[in-house]
């Protein structure tokens, strides 16, 4: 069954280097801290030609552009308030 939220993040090599490297951990340990895997579905996509506005993240078909460590947990919060997370 396809879960109800997906989360996917861009795993090129621009959006990679500059934070979403880091935001990828992040964003896995949030999801295992509240034991939402399940639930949630999380995964890397390639470079989908958005690097100038990048890192870019997508919740649920929205694109989160400039992402960073710093505020991707708030963003997570926001995009996910309304589900139950
Ligand atoms: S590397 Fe992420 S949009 Fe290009």
């Amino acid at each position: 069954m396809k879960p109800k939220n997906q989360i996917i993040i861009c795993m090129g090599s621009s959006c990679y280097s500059r934070g979403n490297r880091v935001s990828l951990e992040l964003v896995k340990a949030w999801l295992s801290e509240r034991n939402l895997e399940a639930e949630i579905g999380f995964k890397g996509q390639l470079c989908s030609g958005l690097c100038s506005k990048g890192p870019v993240i997508t919740i649920n078909d929205h694109v989160y552009q400039d992402v960073h460590p710093a505020n991707i947990i708030n963003i997570l919060k926001t995009a996910l308030s309304g589900s139950q997370v």
